[in-house]
């Protein structure tokens, strides 16, 4: 074969994609529940958009992004998110204008050119929300009440959940002048990617996954101590919402995460079944995006996680993900006049809603109850000359394995009162 996918990127084959319908439907299902409308954005969008909203410094814009200049000259990036694409539609849109809380969720594949692993894909897919127009706390918690959801619905064990504040930009400047001068002490010993962001994004080296620098800031000055009066009361609420609700996390006051657009909260939900990606999702709020990309100040909070991630877990977990589709009726059809009596029928049951697969004609009795046994075929109709000449066929029930004659014009309604769709 002269051609293969892409580094990184995964084909999702017919005989899994049950899979991401069943927890696509579960995402649906629970976004309804808690009133988000899906909003869709284009697959690409001007690269700065993207470098304004994530930060220069960050990997995702520095290292990681599909950029190319289109045939006008104009720099493209793939989205590797979709908060900076959502927050652009929201004001490109007026969204604001409308009304005063927008929540909106995605489903959709995202773009990031990181070294492919186990959970890490250069396509992936993320689902997410945003709430966009409230500081409310009790939204921070809603945010998190949704991807809570989903995992616990589609019976996920085993989850941390951490939570944190990195502050605001009234308090996060001393902070950073503190941690700065902490690592300024140990410069020399970190590792030369922690080096380098001690000059760029310092926070960050708080999450480095070298276990060297994590010794070696494990007395690190903290954000958490740092919040000034209205971050720490917003966090304060926020726990305590969480706690009114039953929902268990823990404080981890080196969550920083990987975007630069954070404010207040910030959180993530990680799960020991996934090795050193261990992140299923993460969020938090960003009160000062829109301001900054031209926008009405506007403040807002969400979340966003991986669905490849999702479904690992939920296969290592042994989660059920439903039954893959097979055909309610499969037609075992055995020559031309078989296929002409088939053909009418098989729309009629369609109409009525049965999913039904036609043999293929040409293929012996034995092939095609192979197929229909192969494709789990609730129940099996044969059809051949003698049959329509006497207009009877065989119905065979694959469960019971039973198999008993019908008059041809009388199939609809058996198989009606058989299968109830
Ligand atoms: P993020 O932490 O960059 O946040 O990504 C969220 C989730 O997407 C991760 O926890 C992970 O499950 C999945 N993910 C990220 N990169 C990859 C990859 N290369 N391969 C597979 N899965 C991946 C955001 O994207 C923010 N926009 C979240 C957000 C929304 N914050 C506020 N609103």
């Amino acid at each position: 074969m002269n051609y293969r996918i892409p580094t990184g990127t995964k084909d999702i084959l017919p005989s899994e994609i049950y899979k991401w319908h069943f927890v696509e439907n579960k995402i649906r299902d629970v976004m309804r529940r808690f009133n988000y409308a899906e909003i869709r954005t284009p697959m690409f969008e001007y690269t700065e958009l993207f470098s304004r909203s994530i930060g220069e410094s960050t990997d995702v814009v520095g290292k990681e992004m599909y950029t190319f200049l289109d045939k006008g000259n104009e720099s493209l990036t793939l989205r590797p998110e979709m908060t900076a694409s959502v927050m652009r539609a929201f004001i490109e849109n007026s969204l604001g204008e409308l009304q005063s809380l927008n929540k909106v969720y995605y489903i959709g594949p995202m773009f990031r050119q990181e070294r492919p692993q186990k959970g890490r894909l250069r396509q992936f897919h993320q689902f997410g929300v945003e709430c966009i127009g409230s500081q409310a706390p009790e939204n921070d918690v809603e945010t998190m009440a949704v991807a809570l959801s989903i995992y616990e619905e589609l019976g996920i064990k085993n989850l941390n959940f951490k939570i944190n504040s990195v502050g605001c930009h009234t308090c996060r400047p001393r902070y950073r002048e503190a941690l700065v001068t902490f690592l300024e002490n140990v410069k020399n010993d970190l590792s030369a990617e922690s080096q380098k962001r001690l000059l760029t994004n310092p926070m960050r080296i708080l999450d480095s996954k070298n276990e060297k620098d994590f010794q070696l800031t494990a007395n690190a000055p903290l954000m958490n101590s740092y919040l000034c009066k209205e971050c720490s009361a917003h966090f304060d609420k926020v726990q305590a919402m969480l706690q009114s609700m039953n929902i268990a996390f823990e404080i981890d006051g080196r969550l920083v995460r990987g975007l630069d657009y954070y404010t207040k909260t910030a959180y993530e939900i990680q799960s020991e079944n996934l090795g050193s990606q261990n992140a299923l999702g993460g969020g938090g709020r960003y009160d000062l995006l829109a301001e900054s990309l031209g926008g009405k100040p506007t403040p807002a909070v969400g979340f966003a996680a991986g669905i490849e991630r999702l479904i690992i877990v939920m296969e290592a977990e042994k989660l059920s993900f439903g039954e893959a589709p097979k055909p309610d009726v499969y037609f075992v059809v055995l020559g031309e006049t078989a296929l002409k009596a088939v053909l009418p029928l098989a729309r009629q049951l369609r109409q009525l809603a049965f999913a039904c697969e036609i043999g293929q004609n040409d293929r012996s009795l034995k092939a095609q109850m192979r197929d229909a046994n192969r494709q789990n075929a609730r129940y099996v109709v044969i059809i051949g000359e003698n049959e329509v000449a006497q207009n009877q066929c065989a119905i065979k029930d694959m469960k019971s394995g039973e198999q008993k004659n019908c008059p041809l014009n009388e199939l609809s309604v058996v198989l009606n009162g058989a299968l109830k769709p």
